[in-house]
């Protein structure tokens, strides 16, 4: 007699995944202020919230700081894809700063409705993180109009100045599902609550949710690469466990996967967010395969073909496209 075949081992692969247009410019661009300027240029935070990317500039000669006061005066300063508030721009000023401006142009498309809204004197609620950069960044737009409401809950504490005066609008990174619930709420106390002129959680937020939810269903495990500070990274490790996947985990690197994880385990999902390059997924799928689950099929349910052309300050310095 033989043994009952053991179910075989699978990965699920989520596409999209990994690299949105935001993050593949913002990276480009401090690759590219490196090779025309040379070392070292300065960052104002980390680029994208991912480790291995900043490692990786780190090592090419980017210095990265927190604040522009750090940044000697008359150097060169890349802003980060989430954005800046002008404070800060400000303050780059003030030090004589020139400054490459990497903000994902998604997210200034939000700084921009914070504008126009408060210029109409509306009570902004910005639904997002509180303490992320991008929120920061929003916020300052309009410091005197915008609240943040981090969360459902947080909607019971929101006090506006003019009840039938309130539009919300949003971080580009949020769990879809959880923001329609502050919204949901938010309308049940403000019902005259406008809603922003577009979807402000980009398109590859959606995208690579949307994807995790078809496949989460059907694993056991899903792994999400990506690092600790990547708010849509931490988001897919919801998501996935949220639409009926066992158990999931975020990881920055293939090394921090742990042998309890695979207890029972046939179907390992796998994603990444959109900071995160294809080699660190690659390399996490290899030791997939070492593990017995080299049967990898990709779970595709949108394509995205988006790029945006360079921040404005680097254009003049490239040789045009072949
Ligand atoms: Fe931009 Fe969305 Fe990426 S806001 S940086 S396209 S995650």
């Amino acid at each position: 007699t033989t043994a009952p075949e053991a179910p075989a081992r699978r990965v699920l692969l989520a596409a999209p995944r990994g690299y949105c247009a935001g993050v593949d410019r913002a990276v480009i661009a401090v690759e590219k202020a490196l090779e025309h300027y040379g070392a070292p240029v300065y960052v104002r935070k980390e680029i994208v919230h991912n480790k291995h990317v900043v490692e990786t500039l780190a090592d090419r000669g980017a210095i990265f700081v927190d604040e522009t006061d750090e940044v000697p005066e008359g150097a060169r300063v890349v802003f980060s894809a989430h954005g800046v508030s002008p404070a800060v721009k400000e303050a780059a000023a003030a030090r004589n700063l020139d400054t490459i401006d990497a903000t994902c142009p998604l997210v200034t498309k939000v700084h921009k409705e914070a504008v126009r809204f408060a210029r109409d004197d509306f009570d902004i609620l910005l639904i997002g993180h509180e303490g992320h950069e991008e929120v920061e960044g929003t916020a300052g737009e309009a410091p005197d109009h915008v609240q943040v409401v981090d969360s459902p809950d947080a909607v019971e504490d929101v006090v506006v100045r003019d009840p039938s005066k309130v539009v919300w609008i949003s971080q580009t990174t949020l769990s879809v599902d959880e923001t329609m619930e502050t919204v949901r709420r938010l309308r049940e106390k403000f019902p005259t609550l406008q809603d922003p002129p577009s979807d402000d959680i980009c398109y590859a937020t959606q995208n690579r949710q949307v994807a995790v939810k078809k496949l989460a269903p059907e694993c056991d495990l899903v792994i999400v690469v990506g690092s600790a500070n990547s708010s849509n990274s931490v988001r897919l490790v919801e998501v996935a466990l949220g639409a009926g996947a066992r158990t999931s985990y975020r990881v920055d690197r293939a090394a921090e996967i742990e042998d309890a994880w695979f207890d029972g385990v046939t179907t390992v999902g796998v994603t990444s967010g959109a900071s995160v390059p294809e080699i660190l997924v690659d390399d996490v799928l290899r030791q997939l395969a070492e593990r017995g689950y080299a049967d990898v099929q990709e779970v595709r349910t949108a394509t995205e073909d988006l790029m945006f052309s360079l921040p404005r300050e680097l254009r003049g310095t490239m040789p045009p496209r072949e």
